[in-house]
């Protein structure tokens, strides 16, 4: 059977602001986003097959950023799940195919959660994906944004990416989001909406989704970090 890899890239970056999207602005060693998230992910899995969602009116995207042999390149939609349900159309995937989804926008993705959540999305009939526990107190706000309670905080997490599912089993769940028109935000969300429980797998709380301007430096400071701590 065979891994495949969606990247979503199709956004516009619009909380970021800056005079391109956000996956094009350089990061260390002069690279774009994009071209670490995709390096990162080929380290990981090196014979996966990629398939890269853009916009349809992209002007940055350059393939010398791709290391994958095997990848192909479909339009984004006008949602994150619109991008990833017109990969999972393309593609040539088998329904017991293990296919991974992971923002362009985490660049900061490690090694070891990459082969974690692949043994996990593996394993589990539901899917995987990588989370963190929430760390700080939850309050729930009015509309003035008085804090009115607090929230319990035992058993929630914060969703991150890569998340990994068999290929017919994410494919019904989006579709079955579509056509019941609810915007999930991720793809467990979906695959939760079917009565499908995915996997909770820990993951490193410096798997940063570049968002904010002041989220390029930090993405760097935690690359470098992450470089300096690495043996060999
Ligand atoms: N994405 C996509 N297609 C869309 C919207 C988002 O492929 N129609 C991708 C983004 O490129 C990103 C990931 O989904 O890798 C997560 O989205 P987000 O962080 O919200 O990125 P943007 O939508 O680009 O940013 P913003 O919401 O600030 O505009
Ligand atoms: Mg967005």
């Amino acid at each position: 059977s065979q891994t495949w890899l969606i990247v979503p890239a199709a956004g516009q970056g619009r909380r970021m602001g800056a005079d391109k999207p956000k996956q094009y602005l350089t990061l260390a060693d002069e690279q774009p986003v994009l071209a670490h998230t995709l390096a990162r992910l080929h380290s990981a899995f090196p014979s996966a097959r990629l398939v890269l969602c853009l916009d349809a009116d992209d002007r940055w995207f350059s393939p010398y950023w791709v290391p994958f042999t095997d990848w192909q390149r479909v339009s984004g939609g006008s949602e994150r799940m619109d991008s990833v349900l017109n990969a999972l159309h393309a593609m040539a995937a088998d329904d017991n195919d293990v296919v991974m989804v992971h923002d362009v926008a985490r660049p900061c993705i490690t090694l070891g959660d990459l082969q974690a959540l692949y043994q996990a999305a593996s394993t589990h009939p539901a899917g995987a994906l990588l989370a963190m526990p929430v760390a700080d107190t939850m309050k729930r706000a009015d509309d003035k944004y008085q804090s009115v309670q607090t929230e319990p905080r035992d058993g929630l997490w914060h969703a991150l990416t890569p998340q990994g599912f068999r290929y017919a089993l994410l494919l019904r769940a989006l579709e079955t989001a579509r056509q019941q028109q609810t915007l999930v935000t991720d793809e467990a969300s979906a695959v939760e909406a079917l009565g499908e429980h995915p996997q909770l797998i820990s993951g490193r709380r410096d798997n940063l989704k570049i968002t904010h301007p002041d989220d390029l430096a930090l993405a760097a400071a935690i690359m470098a970090a992450q470089t300096a701590n690495t043996p060999g």
